[in-house]
C-alpha cells in the first residue's frame, strides 16, 4: 500500500515518512521544495535504509496533481502536510496563503475522487481554537475566528473536509490538530530547517545557545499564568509523526466512526516559556541567555490539549519526555552547524 505524503520533505512530513517506512508502508513524497530541500531524502534514507520516491511539483497546479496520481495508481491514502505556515508572513501575503493552502487541498481531494483514493489525513492546528474560554481544549471546544490568514486557511480547510465528507460517502477524511510541535529525530539526521530569523520559540532558543542569535526574547511575563509567561502544549515531532501512522491505519482498517473526524494531538500538559527554558537548561547543561520583553502581538495567553479522544480512539499517546525532546532539538542544532 503506497501512501502519498504531500509536504513530505518538510519538518513534520519528513519525520512522518520515517515512521511510515519503519511501519512497512511505501511512500511517495510530493513537494515543491518551497520550504525544504531534497537533501532531507538522504536523511530519511540514512535512518530507514529506504529512499522514498520523490515528485517535485506544485500542488496548486491541478493538472500536475492529476498526472501525479496517474503515475502512482497504487496510492491508497494521502497525508496532506503541504502548506505555507508562517503566521506573520500570512498577514502580509494573504492571497498567497489562501491560494497555496486552499488550492493544494482542493486539487488533492479532486484527484483522490477521480482515482477512487478514499483516505486522507490533514495537518490542522490548535490555532483553530484561538484563546479558548475553558482549558484544556477538547474537540468540543468551539473554534474561534482566526487571528491570521494562515490560521484561517486551517479553519477553511477543515470546513472543506467536513463538506466533502458529507457528500463523498466513500471518502474518509481525518484532521489532526497539532499543538506546538518541537524537537527533531534522535538520530539528528532530520529536523526543523528554519528559514532566516526563526519566529518559533525552540529554533530561536537553540540558535541563541549556539551563538547565532544574541539573546532570546521572552514575549511577556505579565500573563495570568503562574510565572507570568505564556503557556503552550509542546509535542515531540516523533510522537506527532506516530499519530499520523495510527490515523492512517484507523482509516484503512475502517475503524473511523464518521467520514470526517478530528483529534487534538498534544501532550495534555501546558508548559510556560520560562519553564521550557529551564527544562532545556536541565536537559542540555547549556545556559540560555534571555531577557523579558513585551508581549508579541497576536499571541494567546495559554492553551493546552485534552487528548482523551486521541488516546481512546487512536490508541495514541505522547511518550517522549520533554527533556529528551529538548536534548534532540539541541543535538539537531549542533548537527546543522557541523
Ligand atoms: P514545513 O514548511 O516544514 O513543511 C511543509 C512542506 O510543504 C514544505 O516542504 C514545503 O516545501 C511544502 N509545500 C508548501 N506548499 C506547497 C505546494 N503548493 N506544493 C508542494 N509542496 C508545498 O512545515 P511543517 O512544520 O512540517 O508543517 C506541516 C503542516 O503542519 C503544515 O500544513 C502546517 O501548517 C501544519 N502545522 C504545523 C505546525 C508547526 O508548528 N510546525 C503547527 C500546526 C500545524
Ligand atoms: C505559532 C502560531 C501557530 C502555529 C505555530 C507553529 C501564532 C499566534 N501562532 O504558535 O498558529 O501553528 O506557531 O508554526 O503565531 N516566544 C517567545 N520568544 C520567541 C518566540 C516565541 O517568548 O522568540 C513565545 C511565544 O510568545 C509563545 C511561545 O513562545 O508563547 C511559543 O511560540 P511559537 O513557537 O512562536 O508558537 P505559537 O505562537 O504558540
Amino acid at each position: 500500500m503506497k501512501i502519498l505524503v504531500t509536504g513530505g520533505t518538510g519538518y513534520i512530513g519528513s519525520h512522518t515518512v520515517v515512521e511510515l517506512q519503519q511501519s512497512g508502508y511505501e511512500v511517495v513524497i510530493a513537494d515543491n521544495l518551497c520550504n525544504s530541500n531534497a537533501g532531507v531524502l538522504d536523511g530519511i534514507a540514512r535512518i530507514t535504509g529506504v529512499r522514498p520516491a520523490f515528485e517535485e511539483l506544485d500542488l496548486t497546479e491541478g493538472e500536475k496533481v492529476r498526472e501525479l496520481f496517474a503515475r502512482h495508481r497504487d496510492i491508497g491514502a494521502v497525508i496532506h502536510f503541504a502548506a505555507l505556515k508562517a503566521v506573520g508572513e500570512s498577514v502580509q501575503k494573504p492571497l498567497e496563503y489562501y491560494r497555496n493552502n486552499l488550492n493544494s487541498l482542493m486539487n488533492v481531494l479532486a484527484s483522490m475522487r477521480e482515482c477512487g483514493v478514499k483516505h486522507l489525513v490533514f495537518s490542522s492546528s490548535c490555532t483553530v481554537y484561538g484563546q479558548a474560554d475553558v482549558l484544556p481544549v477538547t474537540e468540543q471546544t468551539p473554534r474561534k475566528p482566526a487571528e491570521s490568514p494562515y490560521g484561517n486557511t486551517k479553519t477553511m480547510c477543515e470546513d472543506i473536509l467536513r463538506d466533502v465528507a458529507k457528500v463523498e460517502q466513500g471518502m474518509n477524511l481525518l484532521a489532526l490538530r497539532y499543538f506546538n510541535p518541537i524537537g527533531a529525530h534522535p538520530s539528528a539526521c532530520i529536523g526543523e530547517l528554519p528559514n532566516g530569523v526563526p519566529n518559533n520559540l525552540i529554533p530561536y532558543l537553540t540558535q541563541t545557545v549556539a551563538g547565532i542569535r544574541e539573546q532570546l526574547s521572552v514575549f511577556g511575563d505579565d500573563y495570568h499564568t503562574p510565572d507570568g509567561s505564556a503557556i503552550r502544549d509542546y509535542i515531540d515531532v516523533v510522537d506527532l509523526a506516530r499519530a499520523h501512522v495510527v490515523a492512517i491505519r484507523r482509516l484503512m482498517e475502517g475503524k473511523n466512526k464518521a467520514n470526517y473526524e478530528y483529534f487534538n494531538i498534544g501532550t495534555g500538559n501546558g508548559l510556560s516559556v520560562l519553564e521550557l527554558i529551564r527544562a532545556f537548561e536541565r536537559a542540555t547543561g547549556e545556559k540560555v541567555n534571555y531577557k523579558i520583553v513585551g508581549r508579541r502581538a497576536g499571541d494567546i495567553e495559554q492553551v493546552w490539549a485534552d487528548t482523551t479522544l486521541a488516546n481512546r480512539e487512536l490508541g495514541w499517546k505522547a511518550e517522549v519526555p520533554i527533556e529528551e525532546t529538548l536534548a534532540n532539538a539541541w543535538k539537531w542544532q549542533k548537527h546543522l552547524m557541523e
